[in-house]
């Protein structure tokens, strides 16, 4: 089998990928290791950017996220039981963003994929890639019980974290930067209405509470809990009274309950890979980078990377290395603008404590100034927006 681009992965970054490809004229394959049910059955964070809502349009594949998705305005934040709005479309001159889950986002792609006939290998084993700092670039892997070889122009590493493409990269070739979170965050979805209009992001002395949604009929809320925890140690009673705890009385007082419909826990990491390229493999996503949840920069930056490798690759069919040339230089650039937002606003939201008492007191102090200022409150604000693309 030969294509230009294969590409290892069939999350988000791996299908944006292709479908913008597809829109340049540029031929793909992609190998995925596991079934589309289990891509489709992970559950990740909703809250898409208006560059990921405008390359998701450009994909071609924006249709149900307008109708379905939801528009907000703000978020609040929530401290010493009371709750702050943060009014995005006033700081930012009317910018929004859209909350629509990551699992619509890839069933949107998958389909818009199958439609145009484009070739996803699903249940590939043994993925290896070779010869990327070679003229011969290609990839390995078993299939429905035989070996085979996609030999290619170039290899897209959209494989995320545990992936094996930057695992290939020989060690002296990368600079990891990494810090690990002493905490993780305990997830429910649950069929209810969502506690309130917009996401509620709470600092609290018994740790972070979030309340978000994917619906105006399934609701998503997160906890801080122990690194070590385990999903199985909480009932929903208990994840039910522990996230009433932590929130305002009124807010504590509307939250619907009800079954949980999925209950995991997830740990927090700060991750960057450099560079981004290695002759004629491209990481993107999670597998050159990692923010902790909080601020929702993941899925965002997955697309940002896609929406600059795709016109990048299309350059160089066009005769240009310049874009392939500047693309891991371009992308970070912006993965550290998020990777800082995204650390900044894990520290100020969760308990540590190992910082004790004057780590609270800063807290406090800063959530009183954030918002107080408006100049503050800007700064969350276009943050939580999203950067432009390249700045
Ligand atoms: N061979 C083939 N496929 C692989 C391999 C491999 N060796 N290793 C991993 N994969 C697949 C995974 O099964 C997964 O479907 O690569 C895909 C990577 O997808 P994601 O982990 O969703 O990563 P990405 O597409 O970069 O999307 C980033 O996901 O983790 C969230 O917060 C993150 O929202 C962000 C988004
Ligand atoms: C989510 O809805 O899963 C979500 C929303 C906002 C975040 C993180 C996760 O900051």
């Amino acid at each position: 089998m030969r294509t230009q681009v294969a590409i290892i992965g069939a999350g988000p970054a791996g299908l944006l990928l292709g479908a913008l490809l597809q829109r340049a004229g540029i031929a793909s394959v992609i190998v995925e290791q596991r079934s589309p049910e289990y891509v489709l059955a992970r559950i990740r964070a909703g809250v898409l950017e208006q560059t990921t809502v405008d390359l998701l349009d450009q994909a071609g594949v924006g249709r149900r996220m307008h109708t379905e998705g939801l528009l907000h305005g703000g978020i609040e934040l929530c401290f010493d039981g009371a709750r702050h709005r943060i009014d995005f479309k006033a700081l930012t001159g009317g910018k929004q963003v859209t909350v629509y889950g990551q699992t619509e986002v890839t069933r949107d792609l998958m389909a818009h994929r199958h439609a145009a006939g484009l070739t996803t290998l699903y249940e590939a084993e043994q993925v290896s890639v070779h010869g990327f700092d070679t003229a011969t670039a290609c990839v390995r892997f078993r299939h429905d019980g035989t070996e085979q070889q996609i030999d290619c122009d170039f290899i897209a590493g959209c494989d995320g974290f545990h992936g094996v493409c930057r695992a290939s990269v020989p060690a002296p070739a990368l600079t990891v930067y990494e810090r690990i979170y002493p905490f993780g965050w305990l997830g429910v979805l649950s069929e209810t209405p969502p506690v309130s209009h917009e996401l509620i992001y709470t600092n609290h002395p018994r740790g972070f509470s979030l309340c978000s949604m994917r619906s105006p009929t399934r609701s998503r809320y997160y906890l801080q809990c122990p690194a070590e925890d385990r999903a199985e140690n909480w009932s929903d009673d208990a994840f039910w009274a522990e996230l009433r705890r932590r929130l305002d009385p009124a807010a504590a007082q509307t939250l619907v309950t009800g079954p949980s419909l999925e209950k995991s826990i997830a740990p927090l990491r700060s991750f960057v890979a450099e560079p981004m390229r290695f002759g004629r493999l491209f990481l993107a996503g999670d597998a050159a980078h990692i923010v902790p949840p909080t601020g929702a920069k993941g899925l965002n930056l997955a697309a940002s990377d896609v929406g600059m490798l795709a016109p990048a690759l299309a350059e160089f069919y066009a005769g240009s290395t310049h874009g392939i040339d500047s693309y891991s230089q371009r992308c970070l650039r912006r993965i550290w603008k998020a990777e800082r937002f995204s650390w900044w606003f894990t520290s100020l939201m969760h308990n540590f404590p190992e910082t004790g008492a004057f780590g609270q007191k800063m807290q406090h102090a800063e959530l009183e100034y954030l918002v107080g200022s408006a100049a503050a409150s800007t700064a969350l604000a276009e943050n939580y927006v999203g950067l432009p693309l390249e700045q």
